[in-house]
C-alpha cells in the first residue's frame, strides 16, 4: 500500500512542482513560438497490430516461419536495405561535404571517384543519449541542425544535410523518444514534430503523463478518459487469452505514446516493425533506427557492464554480446518460440512490438523513479486517479516494478550455454542506461556495420549539475577491453572522466580516435557531443516531467547551437571539421593525403592522449558559451542549487536501488 500513496504523491507533486529545476526564470518570449514555416506532420508508421489495439494477436505463420538466428552476421534484410541506403546517401554526401567546405579540397570529385564502392566511403551513424526530456529536447536540436529540411539549416555556418547522409541512427531511453517519435511519425522534421498542429499532443511536454494531454485547441481530453484509455489498452493485452505477463512499462509506454505518436489514444495499434513497411524507408531514403536496451539475467536484479545489451530494430531484436548472440524477428516477438522456432501446429503473434512499449522498454529508469519518490501529498490526489493507480498496480506487483516483460522469451531454449535467460520463460528488459553505457553505441561498433564515424550526442547527467562528463564513453571503452565480452568489437582508447573536465573535452565537440592506430582494433572516429549552455540552461533535471513550450523551444535551440557551436560563431571552422570527421576514416582507406585543413581541425578537436586525472575542484559550472537567452527575472542561486540536489538525490536513490 506504501507503494500505492508513492505513485500517487509522484503523481501530485509532479503535476504541482513542474518547471525548470535548474530555477531558471523564462521571459514569455513569444518569438520562440513563432512557427518559421507551418510543415505538415505525416501521417505515422502503421497500425498494423492484428488486434487493431494494443493487444498483441495470433496470426497463421508465414510459409517461411519465423525463427531465431545467430549474431554471426547482419541480416538479409538489414543487407540488402543498406545497398540503397548507401547507394542513396552518395549524392547527399556529395552536397554536404560540398557545402562543409574544406579549403584546397574537392570533395564532390574524391565522392564521385569512390561512388561505386561503398566501403570506401564514409558510413555515419548518429546516436543519440538517455537524460529523460533534456535528451529527447536537446537530441533534437542537433537533429534539426543536421537535417537539410529545417529552415536554413543549409546556410553558411550550418551542418544541414548531414542527416540525409547518414546510414544509422540509434536511441537509448530519453534519446530513444526522439528516434521513437520521428520514426512513427513518418520521418517528420524536428521543426514539424515541435510545432505540431491544433489537433495533436504531439511533443506537447507542458502537460506531464499525469495530466494526460489537452488535445487541440477546442477540444480537452478529460485525465478521466485519458487513464481510462491507457486502463483498458494493457488490460486488453493482460487479459488476452494469449497469456501476456505486463509490467508498469506497458502503462509508461502507452502514457509516453500521447506525447510522441501523433495518432489517437497515442497510436495503440502502431508496431516498431512496421517502421520496415513504409516507402521512405524500404526505398533507402531514410537512416535505419535502433533503440537500445538492457537485459536483466534471470532471477537476478543487476545491471552492470557485464549486461547483455540489446537493440531493435525494424527487422530484428536481439544481441550481438557473445552471451547471447542471437536476434529474434521483430515483427515475431510474441510467438512462443522454443529453441529458436515456434513449435508445429502453433500460430504466430504479431503486434507484441508496439512503438510506444519499445520506447518505454529502453526508459525503465523512469517507472522506478515514479516508485521511490517519497512524499505526504497524496491526499489531494482525486479518487478516480487513485482507484486507477491501486488497480494498475496490485496487478503488476513488486517484481515487475522496473522491467519491461518479454514473455513468452523469444531466446527460451536458444544458445544454452551461455544465453542466461535461455531456461526463463521471460526475458527481462530494462533501461539501455543502466549499465552505465548512456550513449547507445553498442550497436554502431558492430564489425558487421562497418559505420566510420558516430556522431555521439551526449545528455547524460553526469555531474552536480546535470551535466555530461563522458562517463558513457568511459564504460564503453572498459566494456571494449574486456576479451570475453567485447566479441570482435573495438574502440578508441578514452580518458578518466576527471580528465574531461579538467581538460574541458566536455565543454566543446571532442574526436576519439583520431590515431588509428591507437585502438584495440579497427573502430569508427568518435565526434562526442556533449550537453553544454550556449544560450540557454539546458541542464534541466533527468526526471522533471513536464516543460512548457517556451523552455522546450529554448532547449531544442540551445541543442542545435550545441551542434552546431553556435551557427560557427565560436569556430567557423567547425562545420568544416565535421567534414573531415566524417572523412577521416575513408581518407585512411583510399590512401588519401589528409588535406592541410582537416590536419588544422584534428590538431584542434582530436583527444591528444593528455591525461589530468585529479579530481577536480568545486562542481562543474560551465558559463554561457554565447549571451543567454534573455531572462526576465533570474532565480536566486541558493534556490538553484537546493531544487537541483534534490532531484540529484532522488535520482541517485533510484538508480542505486535498481543496482541492489
Ligand atoms: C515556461 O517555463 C519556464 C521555466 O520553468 C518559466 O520560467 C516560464 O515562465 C514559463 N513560460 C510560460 C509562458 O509559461
Ligand atoms: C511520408 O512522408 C513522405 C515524404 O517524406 C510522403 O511522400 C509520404 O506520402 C508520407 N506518408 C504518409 C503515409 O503520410
Ligand atoms: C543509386 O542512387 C541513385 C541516386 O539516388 C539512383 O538514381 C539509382 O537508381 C540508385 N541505384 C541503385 C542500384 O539503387
Ligand atoms: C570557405 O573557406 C574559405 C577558406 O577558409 C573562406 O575564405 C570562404 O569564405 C569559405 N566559404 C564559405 C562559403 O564559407
Ligand atoms: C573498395 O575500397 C576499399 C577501401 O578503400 C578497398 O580495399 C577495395 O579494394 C575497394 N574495392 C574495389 C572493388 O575497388
Ligand atoms: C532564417 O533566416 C531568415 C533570414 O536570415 C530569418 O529571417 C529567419 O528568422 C530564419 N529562420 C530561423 C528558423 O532561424
Ligand atoms: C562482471 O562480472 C564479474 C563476474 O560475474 C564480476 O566479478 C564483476 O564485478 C562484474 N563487473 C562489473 C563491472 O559488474
Ligand atoms: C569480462 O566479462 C566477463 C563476461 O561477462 C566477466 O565474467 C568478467 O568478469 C569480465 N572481466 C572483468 C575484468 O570485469
Ligand atoms: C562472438 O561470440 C560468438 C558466440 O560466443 C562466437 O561464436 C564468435 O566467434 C565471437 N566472435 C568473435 C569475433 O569473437
Ligand atoms: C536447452 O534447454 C532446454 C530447456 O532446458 C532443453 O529442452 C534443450 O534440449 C536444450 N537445448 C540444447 C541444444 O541443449
Ligand atoms: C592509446 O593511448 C592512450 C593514451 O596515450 C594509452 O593509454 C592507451 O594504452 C593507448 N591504447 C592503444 C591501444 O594503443
Ligand atoms: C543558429 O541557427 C538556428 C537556425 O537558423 C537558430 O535557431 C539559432 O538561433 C542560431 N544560433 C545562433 C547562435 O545564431
Amino acid at each position: 500500500m506504501n507503494r500505492i500513496i508513492s505513485l500517487l504523491a509522484a503523481a501530485a507533486s509532479w503535476n504541482i512542482c513542474a518547471g525548470n529545476p535548474a530555477g531558471i526564470a523564462l521571459p514569455q518570449d513569444a518569438s520562440l513560438d513563432v512557427l518559421p514555416v507551418p510543415l505538415s506532420l505525416d501521417n505515422r508508421a502503421l497500425p498494423n497490430s492484428p488486434s487493431g489495439g494494443y493487444a498483441p494477436g495470433a496470426v497463421d505463420c508465414p510459409s517461411t516461419r519465423p525463427t531465431i538466428r545467430a549474431a554471426s552476421s547482419l541480416s538479409a534484410a538489414e543487407s540488402s536495405w543498406l545497398e540503397r541506403r548507401r547507394n542513396n546517401t552518395v549524392g547527399p554526401l556529395s552536397s554536404w561535404l560540398s557545402r562543409m567546405n574544406i579549403s584546397d579540397f574537392d570533395a564532390a570529385a574524391y565522392i564521385n571517384t569512390h561512388k561505386n564502392n561503398a566501403t570506401a566511403l564514409p558510413n555515419i551513424g548518429i546516436a543519440f543519449s538517455g537524460g529523460g526530456y533534456r535528451a529527447l529536447m536537446n537530441g533534437a536540436g542537433f537533429l534539426a541542425a543536421a537535417d537539410a529540411r529545417t529552415s536554413n539549416a543549409t546556410n553558411t555556418g550550418q551542418i544541414g544535410g548531414l542527416l540525409q547522409a547518414t546510414t544509422y541512427l540509434a536511441g537509448l531511453s530519453g534519446g530513444s523518444w526522439l528516434v521513437g517519435s520521428v520514426y512513427t511519425n513518418n520521418f517528420s522534421s524536428v521543426e514539424a514534430l515541435r510545432d505540431g498542429h491544433n489537433d495533436s499532443s504531439i511533443w506537447k511536454f507542458g502537460n506531464s503523463i499525469f495530466e494526460g494531454p489537452a488535445t487541440g485547441k477546442f477540444k480537452v481530453l478529460s485525465s478521466l478518459s485519458y487513464f481510462e484509455s491507457i486502463e483498458s489498452q494493457v488490460s486488453a493485452k493482460a487479459d488476452s487469452p494469449l497469456g501476456f505477463n505486463t509490467s508498469i512499462t506497458d502503462y509508461w509506454g502507452r502514457a509516453l505514446s500521447y506525447q510522441l505518436v501523433d495518432a489517437p489514444e497515442g497510436g495503440p495499434a502502431y508496431t516498431f516493425s512496421s517502421i520496415a513497411l513504409t516507402d521512405d524507408f524500404k526505398n533507402g531514403d531514410i537512416p535505419f533506427p535502433l533503440i537500445v536496451a538492457d537485459e536483466r539475467a534471470h532471477d537476478t536484479k543487476i545491471v552492470s557492464i557485464n549486461s547483455t545489451v540489446y537493440e531493435f530494430n525494424p527487422f530484428e531484436m536481439g544481441s550481438w554480446d557473445p552471451a547471447l548472440y542471437a536476434f529474434a524477428p521483430t515483427e515475431y516477438l510474441g510467438s512462443n518460440f522454443s529453441g529458436g522456432s515456434v513449435p508445429d501446429g502453433q500460430k504466430c503473434v504479431r503486434g507484441f512490438d508496439q512503438a510506444g512499449f519499445v520506447m518505454g522498454t529502453s526508459s525503465t529508469l523512469f517507472n522506478q523513479f515514479i516508485l521511490q519518490i517519497n512524499s505526504s501529498a497524496a491526499a489531494g490526489v482525486p479518487t478516480f486517479l487513485r482507484d486507477i493507480f491501486t488497480k494498475i498496480l496490485l496487478r503488476v506487483g513488486d517484481a515487475n516494478d522496473d522491467i519491461a516483460q518479454y514473455q513468452p522469451n523469444p531466446f527460451y531454449s536458444f544458445n544454452n550455454a551461455t544465453n542466461r535467460n535461455s531456461q526463463s520463460k521471460e526475458l527481462t528488459l530494462v533501461d539501455g542506461g543502466e549499465d552505465n553505457q548512456n550513449i547507445p553505441l553498442n550497436p554502431l561498433i558492430q564489425p558487421n556495420r562497418n559505420v566510420d564515424v558516430i556522431f555521439a550526442i551526449d545528455s547524460s547527467a553526469d555531474t552536480y549539475y546535470t551535466w555530461p562528463n563522458g562517463s558513457s564513453l568511459v564504460w564503453t571503452y572498459r566494456r571494449s577491453l574486456n576479451a570475453t565480452i567485447e566479441n570482435g568489437t573495438a574502440f578508441p582508447a578514452i580518458p578518466d572522466h576527471n580528465t574531461f573536465v579538467n581538460l574541458g573535452l566536455n565543454t566543446h565537440p571532442t574526436f576519439f580516435g583520431c590515431n588509428a592506430s591507437n585502438m584495440t582494433g579497427p573502430a569508427p572516429l568518435i565526434v562526442y557531443i556533449p550537453n553544454a549552455p550556449y544560450i540557454y540552461n539546458s541542464n534541466v533535471s533527468t526526471f522533471d516531467p513536464s516543460y512548457n513550450n517556451t523552455e522546450r523551444n529554448a532547449i531544442i535551440e540551445n541543442g542545435y547551437d550545441v551542434a552546431t557551436m553556435g551557427n560557427g560563431t565560436l569556430d567557423r571552422e567547425w562545420p568544416t571539421c565535421m567534414a573531415c570527421a566524417v572523412l577521416s576514416r575513408s581518407f585512411t582507406k583510399t590512401g588519401t593525403a589528409v588535406p592541410a585543413a582537416c590536419q588544422t581541425c584534428f590538431t584542434r578537436y582530436c583527444w591528444n592522449g593528455q591525461l589530468d586525472s585529479k579530481e577536480p575542484s568545486g562542481n562543474y559550472t560551465p558559463p554561457y558559451k554565447l549571451s543567454e537567452l534573455k531572462i526576465s527575472s533570474a532565480a536566486p542561486a541558493a534556490v538553484t542549487v537546493m531544487k537541483t540536489s534534490a532531484y540529484i538525490s532522488a535520482l541517485a536513490a533510484a538508480v542505486a536501488n535498481v543496482l541492489v
